[in-house]
Parts: structure tokens; C-alpha cells; sequence
């Protein structure tokens, strides 16, 4: 029988803010998302730059006598409204908002914009939602300056197909602006103000910090693409919109102020994340720099976002945020400075300059510094070294990997330096939603509590994700314009947040269920390129010679062999690219069970053809098995490639042109699938024991304390399900009777159950 004893006389602290979330505007989470704007495209800002064919009509359609003009604006910053009725003819425009307004019936909806008129007119708003329309006029006094109007609209009906018309009979030239619609009942009743059942369900996991605004979005691609807090603070006609990198518009109506006032309303500690003064490493061409000149400029900036938060009210950005309706800080004390940035001399210079400001101004401040995209290579390396040299407080590591990993990894801070920086999980998944993912960063999370000491902040991401218009999956949450999906990845995360204490107890297992790793299947080799257009010649396979193959662009895969019926085999070709795209072409070479079992890819050109990386992909999750090391592919060249397996399936080689380029050992490392690990909150003397099982065997479990005692389960919750399920979404944990047998529990397979104990 597998035992679990608790000792409650050992214990290591974990930091009170362990739990979080990350808040960034990707999938569409911000417009159409949190924010409660039911009006897509309100200032009429959307354009080619946000995604191709978009324009500033997007998501309009209008009728009769309406015209696109930008002469003396409502703002600069979003110069284009409508005139309508100029020459004396009705005019309409119509809305369709965020793939339909979804109304609730009884509900009421405040429209409102910001009108010009030349004489004294009215404007009717009409909200039509299955089949049934609701209006209002609203009277337009003649005025050459724009001024603010609304109305109250009431839903008769429940429907998500609703669209929202403005109306003008003609009788006066009317320009209008940032039309919108907010339904009265929001997150906490706040003017622009977030949608109620997302707020809710973050709300929910208990965060002791919310990260914002990315990820990123925070630093942009390119200079002018990077989130400059100021911008989006203050009336919101005035606000600075830009593209999203993640291929739409950002409104920035959910802008900082907004962030703020969230996480005072959920309890959870703000951190936001400023650009280091350098854009995205994914920018095409490479990471661009502030220039020198503007440095100091942005140091100051970020100062002031400091005082913005903290400061009293007498100081400038103290009296904005109480004008804004905060008069109370907003308690920072965590401030992140880059996001997996290319850690070279123009980013280390940026990153120390603000990290010197932001010492000898606030000292209060912890500064989180950054440490690449990945939990290994270069800029993990980089950037810790750099926060270690600098004495920076926390780091932030991000960690999206396959379960495997995560399960052979819930000792990886066990060994971490406890003289050094804290970490800050800032990023992590598991790449996908099912019981397996939720299971296996359950799993990682015992070792993050277990080493809450040095862990300070861990957040999985992404949080939000609307169905349909997603740019990253897996995601922590899903919705629609109507509902909110919660997922088996966040019952976790809320299983651990709503039980969380500040003191790990230690444990030890004895006895827990084995588990092995089928052995793999078949080994074949296949090619396949992207975004290039290539021949493959000279293949030969354990030096059996194959027929030329040409590759189209795009083309998918193509399997060179049949089963070779070996685990140690080698590849030759000359691989001549042809034609294509420089900045995103690749090349790769597959090898493995290409049938679904474990298989590897040396994939050449990864990373905006910057690297070579070698992929493996075990139980359907495909990941970087080593990080990616400088590699470029030209167009019009040739490269005589040599790939090989050795060392009974484990060794991955490639040479390019008779070089070494790449080598990897996987170490197989064992694979922790039975954990558990158990905190107490002093506040509230709760003592809570997870127990994560992804394996198939029901497993009783005694359960002890040092002196061999019993322990007293009060209640159990536990999520449990095929480890395949959760996708699309998942049902909610439950609380399970006959889980609780004589001296301990019986631990369903597949599960984390969460004990509350006496
Ligand atoms: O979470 C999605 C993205 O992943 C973040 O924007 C970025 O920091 C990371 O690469």
C-alpha cells in the first residue's frame, strides 16, 4: 500500500503571492473579451495594420448618406469618424459587434457617443437582437464641438446575434464617434468596466497577483508597437490605439488604470510588465532599442507609473489616479522589466539603467527581471547571469512544454540557490487541455509549493481565449460573446489557489504506483518544408540510396521509409532550397513512430529562420527537446545534411556540410507521476494535501503523520477523469464520497484530489 507521511514539525515558507495570474491581451481577451464593450471597431480605428483587408468600417455597415472624415477629430488618436446626413439624406450606420451582441432579456444596455451637429437634430439608436428591436432617440443640440450623449436601451429577448444601428433622418449634417454599448451589469458596477462572468472566473482562482499587460504585447513589434502605460489611462476617446501583434486591434479601453482597479477589487497584487526600452526579439530584422536619446524619457515613465500607483494624491500621477476614481493606492510592489528578451549588450544596458532608477527611487519596488522564452538555452542562461550579477530580486522563467516534461521536472527547483533571485514562473503549460496536461502541471505545482520559498510568483498562461479566434492554444479559460468555459488546466490552477497556505509541510511517499513508458513503435524518416520550396537529392538511408524529392512550399509531410525496423539509423541528402520565404522558410526531418507514438524533428529555420531546433513529440505533445542553435537557411544555396539516432534511440546528431552542428542526448529522465505535497495557512490553521495521480491505478493511500498517527481527513475535492478528456471542456472537480476509507483515501486514477485535513 502507498503510504504519505506528513511531518508537521518541518516546514519551508511559500511566498503569499505563489498563486497568480497573467492577464494579456491575446485571442481577442482584451476587446471582445474582459473588457465589456459590446460595440466592435466604436472609433472607427481599425485598419490594415491591425490585420489584413481590416479597415475603419470594419464591423460597420452603413447606408445612404454616411462618410468617413477625420477634420478636427474627437482625438488625434483616432481621427476618423462618421458624418452623416450631409447631403440632407437619412443615413444608418450598423454595428455587429464582436460576432453579434449578445443581450440578455431584462437587461439594460447604456449606449452612448460622442456627436457634432450643425443644427439642433436627433440621432436613434436602434438595438436589434432575435428579431425584436429595442430604440431610443437621443436629441443632438446644434454645436461645433463634439459632445458626449446616451441612452438606456432594455433587451426583451435573450439572443447573441444582435447588432446595433445608428440613425440619422437627414434633417442636419451629424458626426459621430466612439459609438458604444456597455450592458449596466458589469464587474463590480464600474464605468468601463469588464464583463462579469470573465471577471468572475478569474476572479474565482483567488489570485494573489495579476501580471499585465503581456507577454509580448508589453514591449510590441518594433518601437512603436511597444505598450506605453501612459497612453492608456485617462478619457478613453483619448487614448492611443495600436495594432496587436497577435493580429488585431487593441482599443486600450481596458488600459492600465482598468488593470489596477481589478486586481485592488480581487485582492491581487498588480505586476505589470514594462518594456525594458527594447521590442519584441521576434520582431523581423531582430530586437530594436530606444534610442539613447529617448532613455531617459522612459526611465521617467516608468517612475511614474510608480507613482501612479503608489503615490499620495498631492504628487501629479497620484492626483490622476484619484481623478480616475482611486483616490487609494494600488499597492505595487512588483514590477517586471522585459519579457524573454535577447539578453545582448543594447538590452543589458536598458534593463540597468532602469533597475539603477528604480532602485534609488523606490526601494520598495521588486524588480523582475527576464529570462528568456525558454526554461534552458542561451537567454535562460543570459538572463539569469545578468539578474544575478545585478542582484535583482525575482526572475522571470517561462516554461511551455509537454507533460512528459513537466512530470520529469517537479524537482527542478529542489536545487535552486536560495542566496540568489526568486523566481517568478511567469509563463507555463503544458500544451494542451486534456486531464494529461492538467494532471502534469498539477504535478509541477507540488514542486513549485514544495519550493515556495524560492519560487515567489508562478502564473500559468495564457488566461483568456475566445472560441474561434484564438493565436495561442492551449489557453486557461475560453468564451464566447455568451458563455465562459472553464477548462481542466484551470480547476487545477483553482484547486491549489483556493487551498493555498504559507508554509509547506514536508512529506515523504513510500510505495507509489510505478509507471512505465511503453517502449516505441515503428522508426521511419520523412521531410517537409514551410514557406520554402525545395529538392532533396543524394538521400541515401543507412546508406541505401532513395529518388530525388521535390517539396512545393507548405507541402506537409513526406515519408522517405517505410519502418526500418531500428532505433540507431542515419540519413544523408543535400537539401538545396529554391525558392522562398528568407524570414520564414524552414526545412525539417522527421524521425520516429510517425503513427502517433514518440517521433523527433530537426526542424532548420525555426524562429523567423534564425535557428535549428530539434522537436520531439511523445504522447501526441509535440516540444523543443534542446534549445535551438544559430542556423540560417539561404535561398539558392545548397547543404549536404547527415542525421543520425545512435546510442539505442537516444542520440540525435546532425552534421551540415561534414560540421558538427547539433547534438542531443535525452536523458529519459523518470517520469514523476504519483506526488503530493501539503501546506498549512497559519491565518487559517487549513491544512490541505494534494495528491496528483496520473497514472491508471486506483491507489490506496495511508495516511500518516511523523509519528506514524493517522491523519484526519476533514473533506476531499477531487478532479478526475480519462486522461485523455477535457478537450474541449471539461467538467468541475467534485466532491467525491467513499474516497475516504479507514486511515486514509482511495486516489482514483488519473486525478488530483486536494484533502482538507485536522
Ligand atoms: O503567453 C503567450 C506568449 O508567450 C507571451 O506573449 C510571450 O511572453 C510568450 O512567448
Amino acid at each position: 500500500m502507498t503510504t504519505i507521511m506528513v511531518n508537521r514539525n518541518e516546514a519551508t515558507p511559500i511566498s503569499p503571492e505563489l498563486w497568480g495570474v497573467f492577464f494579456e491581451d491575446i485571442n481577442h481577451a482584451a476587446d471582445g473579451g474582459l473588457y465589456a464593450e459590446l460595440v466592435q471597431n466604436r472609433s472607427f480605428a481599425y485598419s490594415e495594420a491591425d490585420s489584413p483587408g481590416w479597415h475603419a468600417l470594419t464591423a460597420w455597415r452603413t447606408e445612404g448618406d454616411v462618410r468617413r472624415c477625420s477634420d478636427e477629430p474627437l482625438s488625434p488618436n483616432a481621427p476618423v469618424f462618421l458624418r452623416m446626413g450631409e447631403h440632407g439624406v437619412a443615413a444608418r450606420a450598423c454595428n455587429e459587434g464582436f460576432d453579434g451582441i449578445v443581450v440578455r432579456r431584462g437587461q439594460t444596455y447604456r449606449c452612448s457617443m460622442f456627436v457634432r451637429a450643425e443644427g439642433s437634430t436627433r440621432v436613434d439608436v436602434v438595438l436589434a437582437a432575435g428579431g425584436v428591436a429595442v430604440s431610443a432617440v437621443i436629441p443632438v443640440t446644434g454645436s461645433r464641438t463634439w459632445a458626449r450623449v446616451e441612452a438606456v436601451l432594455q433587451a426583451t429577448v435573450d439572443a447573441a446575434d444582435g447588432t446595433l444601428t445608428v440613425a440619422t433622418d437627414g434633417d442636419s449634417l451629424v458626426d459621430i464617434d466612439l459609438v458604444s454599448l456597455f450592458p449596466e451589469h458589469v464587474f463590480a458596477g464600474d464605468d468601463n468596466g469588464l464583463r462579469q462572468d470573465l471577471a468572475q472566473a478569474v476572479a474565482a482562482l483567488r489570485p494573489r497577483f495579476m501580471r499585465f499587460p503581456g507577454g509580448c504585447v508589453a514591449h510590441g513589434l518594433g518601437l512603436d508597437n511597444m505598450y506605453r502605460w501612459p497612453e492608456t489611462v485617462g478619457p478613453v476617446q483619448d487614448r492611443r490605439h495600436d495594432a496587436n501583434l497577435w493580429g488585431y486591434h487593441q482599443s486600450r479601453g481596458l488600459g492600465y488604470y482598468e488593470m489596477f482597479r481589478f486586481c485592488a477589487q480581487i485582492g491581487a497584487s498588480p505586476l505589470p510588465v514594462v518594456a525594458a526600452g527594447v521590442c519584441c526579439q521576434n520582431t523581423i530584422g531582430g530586437p530594436v532599442p530606444l534610442p539613447d536619446t529617448e532613455m531617459d524619457a522612459y526611465i521617467q515613465e516608468v517612475l511614474d507609473l510608480v507613482e501612479f500607483a503608489n503615490s499620495t494624491t498631492d504628487t501629479r500621477w497620484g492626483a490622476v489616479r484619484a481623478s480616475l476614481g482611486h483616490p487609494a493606492p494600488f499597492g505595487l510592489r512588483f514590477l517586471g522589466v522585459g519579457n524573454e528578451d535577447q539578453i545582448d549588450e543594447v538590452f543589458r544596458d536598458r534593463f540597468a539603467r532602469l533597475l539603477r532608477a528604480l532602485r534609488e527611487r523606490h526601494p520598495e519596488i521588486q524588480v523582475v527581471g527576464t529570462a528568456g522564452p525558454a526554461p534552458h538555452g542561451p537567454d535562460f542562461e543570459a538572463g539569469w547571469a545578468l539578474a544575478r550579477e545585478l542582484e535583482v530580486p525575482v526572475v522571470d522563467e517561462h516554461s511551455y512544454k509537454s507533460p512528459r516534461w513537466f512530470f520529469q521536472n517537479v524537482h527542478r527547483y529542489d536545487d535552486y540557490d536560495r542566496t540568489g533571485p526568486r523566481v517568478y514562473l511567469g509563463e507555463y503549460g503544458s500544451w494542451g487541455n486534456t486531464m494529461l496536461n492538467a494532471l502534469s502541471e498539477a504535478a509541477y505545482m507540488t514542486g513549485l509549493e514544495r519550493n515556495g520559498d524560492v519560487v515567489a510568483l508562478a502564473s500559468y498562461a495564457p488566461l483568456l481565449a475566445k472560441v474561434d479566434h484564438t493565436q495561442w492554444v492551449p489557453d486557461l479559460i475560453y468564451f464566447d460573446g455568451e458563455r465562459v468555459y472553464e477548462t481542466l488546466n484551470y480547476h487545477v490552477q483553482g484547486m491549489f489557489s483556493r487551498t493555498a497556505g504559507d508554509r509547506a509541510l514536508h512529506l515523504e511517499i513510500a510505495d507509489a504506483p510505478s509507471w512505465f513508458r511503453a517502449a516505441g513503435g515503428a522508426t521511419r524518416f520523412a521531410v517537409s518544408a514551410k514557406g520554402f520550396e525545395v529538392r532533396c537529392s543524394d538521400i541515401t538511408v543507412q546508406d541505401r540510396p532513395l529518388p530525388d524529392v521535390t517539396l512545393g512550399s507548405d507541402s506537409g509531410r513526406f515519408d522517405l521509409t517505410t519502418d526500418l525496423g531500428s532505433l540507431d539509423v542515419e540519413l544523408a541528402l543535400t537539401l538545396h532550397v529554391e525558392a522562398g520565404d528568407a524570414e520564414r522558410g524552414s526545412f525539417a526531418v522527421h524521425v520516429g513512430d510517425l503513427d502517433g507514438g514518440e517521433h523527433w524533428e530537426w526542424n532548420f529555420g525555426t524562429w523567423l529562420n534564425r535557428t535549428m531546433t530539434l522537436h520531439t513529440t511523445t504522447d501526441g505533445f509535440r516540444d523543443e527537446a534542446s534549445p535551438g542553435v544559430p542556423f540560417r537557411l539561404e535561398v539558392g544555396r545548397e547543404y549536404r545534411l547527415r542525421l543520425g539516432v545512435g546510442g539505442d534511440g537516444r542520440v540525435f546528431s546532425v552534421f551540415v556540410d561534414g560540421v558538427l552542428l547539433h547534438r542531443h542526448v535525452d536523458e529519459d529522465a523518470p517520469e514523476h507521476r504519483f506526488v503530493a505535497s501539503c501546506v498549512t495557512d497559519s491565518r487559517t490553521g487549513r491544512t490541505a494535501l494534494r495528491i496528483v495521480n496520473a497514472t491508471d491505478e486506483e491507489t490506496p493511500v495511508e495516511l500518516v503523520d511523523a509519528e506514524g498517527r493517522p491523519l484526519v481527513v476533514l473533506a476531499a475535492e477531487t478532479l478526475a477523469c480519462a486522461p485523455a478528456d477535457g478537450v474541449p471542456f471539461a467538467s468541475a472537480p467534485t466532491r467525491p464520497t467513499g474516497l475516504c476509507v479507514q486511515g486514509g483515501v482511495r486516489v482514483p486514477p488519473w486525478s488530483l484530489t486536494v484533502l482538507q485535513l485536522a
